[in-house]
């Protein structure tokens, strides 16, 4: 098996035994977004506590690299603290990955990346306008 198989085999693994798939209730953050080129919907749940992810999920539907790399992504940034998941960039997602991606494909990869950006970002503005409107 080439290293190429071995990704392969670990993006089918990741597809069909997701890793945190699911909600949460009565998340810190939350957020939704789809994939433009085929509508594909992806929702990622934010526990924050402590300035640490306590918990991670994700929801809706999409092309096998799209719930691949939710599930991998999602598996990664568990416990990690919110400096270290704000440092999380694009390229640790497509090393998880590991295969070469273009085009409508790299979207479908970076769709949970986006949406649990988009879903920090927003816990950071509101923790930062409470900070400015209690004091
Ligand atoms: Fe829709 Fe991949 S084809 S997310």
């Amino acid at each position: 098996m080439n290293s190429s198989d071995m990704y392969r085999e670990i993006i089918l693994d990741y597809w069909k035994n997701p890793r945190n798939k699911g909600i949460i209730n009565n998340p810190t953050s939350s957020f939704k977004d789809s994939n433009p080129s085929c509508g594909d919907i992806i929702q990622v749940d934010l526990k924050i506590n402590n300035n640490k992810i306590e918990d991670i999920k994700f929801s809706g539907d999409g092309c096998i690299i799209s719930q691949a790399s939710a599930s991998m992504l999602t598996e990664f940034i568990k416990n990690k603290t919110i400096d270290e998941a704000k440092n999380i960039s694009r390229d640790d997602i497509l090393m998880m990955l590991g295969i070469e991606l273009s085009g409508i494909r790299l979207k479908c990869a970076l769709l949970c990346f986006k949406v649990f950006k988009y879903a920090l970002y927003s816990y950071l503005g509101k923790s930062m306008e409470d900070e400015v409107y209690d004091n």
